[in-house]
């Protein structure tokens, strides 16, 4: 089970802590602020346990600036970034421009899809450095759904609790939550994308979960 006590200290409950949340994020990226970017290595990894091919639909949830989106828009894909903090959709939309590649404001605590995100549809759903701000089983659940069957594949980027420094704080995820994250595939794969294995990848492929249509 994920553990809701550590969730409830990063998934806001109610709508003033959604507010506050939101601002949090405008404010950082308005101040230009960076987050760790996907490596060479990590896209090479990418590549080799995901497996994205020409022409096919992928979304990145929580996209922050953009640069995992645009990667995979490089490597072919036809790669829609969301994210909740209009700042980050702004610098976003700025910064890359291809045909393959596209931006748009959106809140994965709310019951919707994105606009256009139907059941099925997905070849890959990317949530990197994302999945503690969420409510892991409700995401899960939307993930599953808009996947394809059998082959959609879900990739997670994971801080692991067990393998950062001693008193660092992350919003990292123990090994415990990482086995439930597992369950419920038909396929799954994880590498180190750190030495030692702090930050971890996840390739999830084949939902088992269908839920009817939201
Ligand atoms: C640590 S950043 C990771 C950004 C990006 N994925 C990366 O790897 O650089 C977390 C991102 O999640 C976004 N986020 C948090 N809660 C969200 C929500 N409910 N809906 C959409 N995006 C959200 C934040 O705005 C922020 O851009």
């Amino acid at each position: 089970m994920i553990n809701k006590n550590r969730l409830q200290r990063s998934v806001p409950q109610n709508a003033a802590e959604i507010e506050l949340a939101l601002r949090y994020w405008n404010r950082l990226y308005e101040r230009r602020q960076q987050s760790v970017p996907p490596s060479r290595h990590e896209l090479d990894q990418f590549r080799r346990y995901v497996g994205p091919r020409l022409g096919q639909r992928a979304i990145d949830v929580g996209c922050g600036r953009g640069r995992f989106t645009a990667s995979m828009a490089r490597m072919g894909v036809d790669a829609t970034g969301y994210d909740w903090a209009t700042a980050a959709i702004k610098i976003a939309t700025g910064t890359h421009s291809s045909r393959r590649v596209r931006f748009a404001v959106h809140d994965f605590l709310s019951e919707t899809s994105p606009e256009g995100v139907k059941p099925g549809t997905v070849d890959i759903v990317v949530c990197r450095l994302t999945l503690g701000y969420l409510d892991g089983k409700h995401f899960m659940e939307q993930a599953s759904r808009w996947l394809r069957p059998a082959t959609g594949t879900l990739h997670l980027v994971l801080e692991t609790s067990e393998r950062q420094p001693p008193g660092w704080t992350s919003l990292s995820h123990s090994e415990a939550e990482i086995e439930t994250l597992c369950e419920g595939w038909d396929e799954t794969q994880r590498w180190d994308i750190s030495v030692g294995g702090a930050l971890i990848g996840l390739a999830l492929r084949g939902p088992q979960l269908l839920l009817g249509e939201k």
